[in-house]
């Protein structure tokens, strides 16, 4: 009855599947609303899960950061083909730590640190020259010191309040259990298909 102990077997599981017919088991659909309620979701790489939540992180400057600072809810979805199985997990959102963001800044790729400060998500560029002058820019300001994490970008992390696990079944009759969250525990009923 703890459904992120069954995601994170299903997870693990998703893991050890072929890259070739399960590419990256932790990208996932992140949908954000605006503030007139306009739906938008775009793929972001899972990068923690535990009994607190979902983590991601993304620029706070971008579409989905000024969403969620004005409305903190979001959904994620993920589906893994070749196991036949889709996971929808809804929630609230909240910062994750500034050292947890600090760290996992820290543990990426040079070039992608470069490109956190390069980068102004979202906004209007003009051409891909203008992205490579800004990448170059960043480059020459830090040398060979080490890139510190932009003051945007950083980490949100979902508290579920609803999982829902979908496994296909023969003859369409798929199998959906949905685990609400009711205090610190989990309540599980079935959905029609
Ligand atoms: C496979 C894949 C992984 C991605 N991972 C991330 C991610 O972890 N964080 C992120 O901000 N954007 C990621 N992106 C880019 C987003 O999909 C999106 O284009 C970008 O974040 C801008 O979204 P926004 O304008 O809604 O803020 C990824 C895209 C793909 C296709």
């Amino acid at each position: 009855m703890d459904p992120i102990e069954e995601f994170r077997t299903l997870f693990a599981q998703a893991q050890g599947v072929d890259r070739a017919l399960l590419p990256d088991p932790t990208a996932m659909s992140l949908a954000t609303v605006s503030p007139d309620g306009a739906p938008s979701v775009r793929i972001v790489l899972l990068k923690g899960v535990d009994e607190r939540g979902f983590v991601f992180y993304t620029n706070m400057n971008g579409r989905k950061g000024r969403e969620l600072v004005a409305t903190p809810r979001a959904a994620l979805c993920f589906h893994w083909a070749a196991l036949e199985i889709q996971i929808r997990v809804e929630g609230n959102v909240e910062p994750v730590t500034d050292a947890e963001a600090d760290a996992y800044f820290a543990s990426r790729a040079r070039e992608s640190q470069i490109g956190a400060w390069a980068s102004r998500q979202s906004e209007t560029l003009s051409s891909m020259d203008e992205l490579r002058g800004r990448v170059l820019e960043v480059e020459q300001l830090y040398g060979n010191k080490p890139v510190p994490r932009p003051p945007y970008w950083t980490g949100r992390r979902v508290l579920p309040a609803r999982i829902e696990f979908w496994h296909a079944g023969a003859f369409r009759l798929h199998e959906r259990r949905l685990f609400e969250r009711s205090g610190e525990s989990w309540t599980m009923r079935r959905l029609f298909p």
